[in-house]
């Protein structure tokens, strides 16, 4: 698997803030992450491509990133900008952020919010969208931020850019969400803390002004891109497959799961730790799945796997419940709407509800497949790369009218999937 996305993200931007020379390996070279590593070296990091997902990084040390020349591309990813909207905020430079028409459309009032009460001054386009403007703050002011919403790029960006302010900064988290940022922030030798009370709120402080070490990172696989490949070889009749290096974080792993509940056969092999987190491969058998109702509860832990899990859904016998999803709407598209769309045109039966999908499944039986209908993928590689594993399993066939965002997150998914096809 190609490494995880959220992870090398968090590798690039660390590594740029620590003084010394940093080396990352199973860096994810998708788009988003190219669009961090760009944002890196514009703002004064040296940042180097060695080999293949084989990347050195000169960082300027935590308060010495430079003001960038020209606005900041972001492309499709999120991630990068609100993470990097943290990052800025706390520092004495000025930076313009601009995306593409998916990033364009996604809510950035999560972070201005806390952004604004450290200080940062953010002028953004009407409905708190791209393009915006954030102007850092110098000294920023630290603050005790209790997430409104189950984000790890909010927590994310408050994190990061209280590690250039003086003092303790707090984010009480009442869901969990992933914690890579935690555990990477510590690794680089952040002063950090978590502590989980009785009802399992997490209140995560870090202690500003920190000073970071050069680290050697190795980049664990991807499990939300390891998704498509267990939902396609237990859906696909006769499949077994091996996937290898798939991380398996427990704020990352409720796709896994939610899937055994319905009667999937995974077998996790060869457990052991990369890069400071849980790896596995994966056996994975073809199974025939039972509907089931998700708790929205474990939603955080799968938050990326909603669109696949839905596909799975649509081929398992009786009816698959889904709530509390409204996050699903400001993803890289609204994947409920769009997700009922596309599989309603493949001939799955779907009902779209204020907060999640009801799904009938067809008992094993292949879907119809809608090769007459392009599925429209609104500039979003998950609805783009789910659809392809519904095509895989469906009589017709299923053509996605765009598959270029899937380059943002998986570059070799086509090669990959068409390689296992016989
Ligand atoms: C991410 C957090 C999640 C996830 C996204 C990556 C991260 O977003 O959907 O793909 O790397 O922190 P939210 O924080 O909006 O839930």
């Amino acid at each position: 698997m190609p490494g995880d996305k959220s992870i090398s993200h968090r590798a690039l931007m660390l590594s740029a803030l620590a003084v010394g020379e940093s080396r990352i390996s199973g860096l994810l070279e998708g788009e988003d992450v190219l669009a961090t590593a760009a944002a890196m070296r514009a703002m004064g990091a040296q940042v180097e491509r060695a080999g293949d997902g084989e990347w050195r990084v000169h960082g300027v040390g935590v308060g010495g990133l430079l003001q960038p020349a020209q606005a900041l591309d972001m492309g499709n990813s999120g991630t990068s900008t609100r993470l990097l909207m943290g990052l800025i905020a706390s520092h004495p430079i000025t930076a313009t952020f601009v995306g593409d028409a998916s990033l364009s459309k996604r809510p950035m009032g999560r972070v201005i919010e806390p952004l604004s009460q450290m200080g940062a001054e953010i002028t953004a386009s009407p409905g708190g969208r791209l393009p915006l403007m954030l102007r850092g703050a110098s000294p920023a002011v630290p603050i005790t931020y209790r997430l409104p919403v189950a984000s790890a790029q909010v927590k994310s960006a408050v994190l990061l850019a209280g590690l250039n302010t003086p003092g303790i900064t707090t984010v009480i988290e009442p869901v969990p969400t992933r914690d890579h940022s935690e555990r990477m922030l510590r690794g680089f030798g952040a002063e950090l803390t978590v502590d989980v009370d009785a009802a399992g709120t997490r209140t995560i402080r870090l202690r500003g002004e920190a000073e970071l070490r050069p680290q050697v990172i190795e980049v664990p696989g991807d499990p939300s891109s390891a998704a498509f490949f267990i939902v396609a070889a237990l859906l696909a009749p006769g499949s077994e497959l091996v996937i290898e290096n798939v991380g398996l974080n427990p704020t990352r792993a409720g796709l896994i799961e939610v899937l055994r509940a319905m009667g999937g056969s995974i077998e996790e092999l060869n457990p052991r730790e990369v890069g400071g987190e849980p790896v596995a491969d994966l056996r994975v058998l073809h199974s025939p799945l039972k509907g089931i109702e998700i708790d929205p509860a474990i939603a955080p832990s799968m938050i990326d796997e909603f669109p696949i899990l839905f596909v799975a859904a649509a081929m398992a016998e009786g009816h698959t419940v889904t709530s509390g999803l409204d996050e699903l709407r400001v993803k890289e598209s609204d994947r409920l709407t769009v997700m009922n769309e596309a599989l309603t045109a493949a001939g799955a039966r779907v009902t779209e509800t204020e907060d999640g999908l009801i799904i009938e499944g067809s008992g094993g039986e292949p879907l119809r497949g809608s090769a007459n209908a392009r599925t429209k993928t609104h500039l979003d590689h998950r609805v783009a790369m789910s659809m392809a594993v519904a095509g895989l399993v469906s009589r017709d066939g299923v053509e996605v009218d765009d598959t270029r965002p899937i380059a943002t997150s998986f570059p070799d998914f086509e090669s990959l999937l068409g390689g296992l096809v016989q």
